[in-house]
Order: structure tokens, then C-alpha cells, then sequence
């Protein structure tokens, strides 16, 4: 894990709300697939957990929706050439096993930002079937990254593109055509449950990254703890933010 000042070179809105950060390190970072970083924010104390996008040497991206102040002031007021305060690498990630060689991606909201960095990671070497949801056509961004992989369902709400329909039934109308060796996720609670009870019985490993509120983002503070399916704890920022789907309570 590495503190930072980097130099933002681009903060630009990708779709409406949804916002694409590049900023220069100014180092190499190497970064899993699933690993956050928490972002500072001019005027907040806190930094916000964003999920890397993309980290390609220096350059890392974080792709963030306005959500609330934090992220508003990140929008309105971050231009490139100025300075940004970022922790990372920071969370488990996720890991595929050398033979889970199909390999299914379900995302929805902002949670397909860490599974485009899955995406990235793993479509030379798997099959990646990507099934990812949004609310609409004006929320969709960034299908040129989601279409790496072997085969892209993009679900809609509305039904204004793609599937209508949320991206877990996608995936299930696809699961025994597909049968992937592992299932790698994120997404609002809803949509893991829903993905949760769908899988239940199907002996196939699913991996969730989850997005508590967060505060210090390294395992310091415990705001972001979350329930384990065994009765113990965990901190979502060190001790995941990816688990065993059935290891966590949803
Ligand atoms: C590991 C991780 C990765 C994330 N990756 C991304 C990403 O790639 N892109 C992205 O847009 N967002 C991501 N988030 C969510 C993002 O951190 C929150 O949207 C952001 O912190 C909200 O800050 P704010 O100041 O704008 O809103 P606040 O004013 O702090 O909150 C606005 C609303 O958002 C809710 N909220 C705050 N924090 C979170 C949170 N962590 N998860 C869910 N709801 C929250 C609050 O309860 C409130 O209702 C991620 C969260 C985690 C934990
Ligand atoms: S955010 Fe502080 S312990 Fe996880």
C-alpha cells in the first residue's frame, strides 16, 4: 500500500453522473484486479473508497457516480494538473484459480468498475462471460472495456438497451449454456442477494466485493465491518473488500 500525490490528468463525465479520473501516480503501482483506492476529497477529512478501474503504470483511473457531497466535489472540483491524495492498492481482489477457465462477470451500478479491472486482467488467459447492468441507456460507459471478454450481455431496467431485465436474470437464462467454473461479482445488496439465492445448489464458487461506507480503509477504524455466515467479523476494507459469496451475510 503506497500514499500518493498524484497528478490528475483527466476528470471527465463518461455517461450522465458517472464521472472517469485519470491521475499520474507518479510511480508504478501494481495493482489485483478488485483493489480499491481511497481518494481524497478537497475539504473532507475522509477519502472515499473508488474501485481501480484501470492502472496502467502510472496512470490510474477510478470511474465513481455522484453519490453525495464527496463525490460531487470530486466532479465539480478536481481538474487536471492539480494534486490528489490517494492510498493504494488497497483490499484482497479478487483471484481466479488456474483452472477456472470460464469465468462469469455480474455487475450492476458501480459495480461493474472493479469487474472491468477483472475483465482487463483475465481476458487473455479466460473466458469471460460479462453480464452487466444499468438503469438505462444514459448510464451505460465504457462497453469497449467490457467487450474484452468472450461474450457481453448488457441488461437494462428500462430496457432501453440490451436485455430488460436486471444482469443476475441475464446470467441465469445463460447459466447451463454457459456453466462457468467460478462466478466473480459486484453490485447494490439487492442484486447480490438476488444472485445469492440464484446460485444456491449449484456448486460453483461465486466471489463478491462488497461496498461498505468506509473510513479509514485499512483495517484501522472498523466502520466498514460486516458480518460473517460463521458469526465472526470482518473488515470489508482488509479482509476483503471480495469474499466467498457464502462466507458473508448479505
Ligand atoms: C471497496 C469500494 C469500492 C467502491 N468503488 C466504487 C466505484 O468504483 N465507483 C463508485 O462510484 N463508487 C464506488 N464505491 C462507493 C463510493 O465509495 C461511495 O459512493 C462514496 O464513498 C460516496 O461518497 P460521497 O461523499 O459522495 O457520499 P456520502 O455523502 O458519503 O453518501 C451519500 C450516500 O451514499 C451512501 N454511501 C456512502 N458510502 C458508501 C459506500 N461505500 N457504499 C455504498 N453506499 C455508500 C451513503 O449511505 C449515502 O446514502 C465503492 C465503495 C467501496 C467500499
Ligand atoms: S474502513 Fe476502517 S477498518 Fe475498514
Amino acid at each position: 500500500m503506497r500514499e500518493v500525490t498524484g497528478i490528475v490528468l483527466e476528470n471527465r463525465e463518461i455517461a450522465r453522473g458517472i464521472y472517469s479520473l485519470t491521475f499520474s501516480a507518479g510511480e508504478e503501482i501494481s495493482v489485483r484486479p478488485g483493489q480499491f483506492c481511497m481518494i481524497g476529497v478537497q475539504g473532507f477529512p475522509l477519502r472515499r473508497p473508488i474501485a481501480i478501474c484501470r492502472a496502467e503504470g502510472e496512470r490510474i483511473t477510478l470511474c465513481y457516480r455522484v453519490n453525495g457531497n464527496g463525490t460531487r466535489t470530486l466532479a465539480e472540483g478536481c481538474k487536471a494538473g492539480e494534486k490528489v491524495s490517494a492510498l493504494l492498492p488497497l483490499g484482497n481482489g479478487f483471484f481466479v484459480q488456474e483452472g477456472e477457465k470460464k469465468v462469469a462477470v455480474v455487475g450492476g451500478g458501480v459495480g461493474i468498475f472493479p469487474l472491468i479491472s477483472a475483465i482487463r486482467a483475465y481476458c487473455d488467459e479466460k473466458e469471460i462471460y460479462a453480464y452487466m447492468g444499468f438503469r438505462g441507456r444514459d448510464a451505460l460507459c465504457l462497453e469497449y472495456e467490457m467487450r474484452r471478454g468472450k461474450e457481453l450481455v448488457i441488461a437494462t431496467d428500462d430496457g432501453s438497451v440490451g436485455y430488460h431485465g436486471t444482469a443476475v436474470q441475464a446470467f441465469m437464462e445463460d447459466f447451463d449454456r454457459v456453466r462457468p467454473d467460478v462466478v466473480l461479482s459486484c453490485g447494490p445488496t439487492p442484486m447480490l442477494r438476488a444472485l445469492k439465492s440464484a446460485m444456491q445448489g449449484r456448486n460453483v464458487p461465486v466471489y463478491v466485493s462488497l461496498e461498505e461506507r468506509m473510513g479509514c480503509g485499512i483495517g484501522a477504524c472498523l466502520v466498514c465491518v460486516c458480518d460473517r455466515t460463521n458469526g465472526a467479523h470482518a473488515r470489508v476494507c482488509k479482509d476483503g473488500p471480495v469474499f466467498e459469496m457464502n462466507d458473508v451475510v448479505l
